[in-house]
């Protein structure tokens, strides 16, 4: 049940609303075409960006939180909602099935689990798209600290490690398309018209 409400949760995809709300379009028809608060930000604007962001964040933390308040003990709950709201946000019911790329959620996810943890992601992630002002290279490196964030904050015990490896494994096969921009040089940066 608490693993359906995760999924319900993570389903309703915030940056697809953004996109409605304050810029009259269906955002996976435009930009990257990802239902993601980056692209949001591309193509709608900064107050669409912050209702975006903030609420796939939001919808992370409350899946962790709801999960830990019934079931503190049960790790292998805890980290299956904490997993079905980031699929719901990837692959959302509400939505035909094409949501984002999860990392909103993700980082929800993780505040939900360790608050130090998560800063330490978003103040890497901030970095990167300072310097770089690139949000999927942000993304990806943001991820693949993940087992070694929860390794350390979170716990070391078998559900979590697996949870971070499957978390860090689902958002970089999300980001193929971006990878392969990245590498050929071409990816579109932040402040960048496309
Ligand atoms: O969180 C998504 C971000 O990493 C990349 O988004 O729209 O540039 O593919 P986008």
């Amino acid at each position: 049940m608490l693993v359906l409400i995760g999924y319900l949760l993570g389903s309703i995809s915030f940056s697809y609303i953004a996109g409605r709300l304050f810029g009259k379009m269906d955002i996976r028809e435009h930009g990257s075409k990802n239902a993601g608060a980056t692209n949001v930000l591309r193509n709608v604007g900064v107050k669409a960006f912050i209702f975006a962001s903030v609420l796939d964040i939001l919808k992370g933390v409350a899946a962790v939180q709801l999960a830990k308040y019934f079931y503190p003990e049960q790790d292998l709950l805890i980290v299956l909602t904490a997993g079905a709201a980031i699929i719901g946000h990837n692959w959302p019911l509400f939505f035909g099935f094409k949501g984002g790329k999860g990392i909103a959620t993700t980082v929800g996810v993780l505040l939900g689990l360790n608050a130090p943890a998560a800063l330490i992601v978003m103040v890497t992630m901030a970095i990167i798209v300072y310097i770089t002002r690139y949000v999927s290279l942000a993304s990806l490196v943001g991820t693949a600290l993940l087992p070694i964030l929860i390794y350390y904050f979170v716990g070391a015990n078998i559900y979590y490690m697996l949870f971070a490896f499957i978390v860090a494994i689902m958002a970089w096969y999300k980001h193929r398309a971006n990878i392969g921009r990245l590498i050929k040089g071409i990816e579109s940066k932040i402040g960048e018209k496309k």
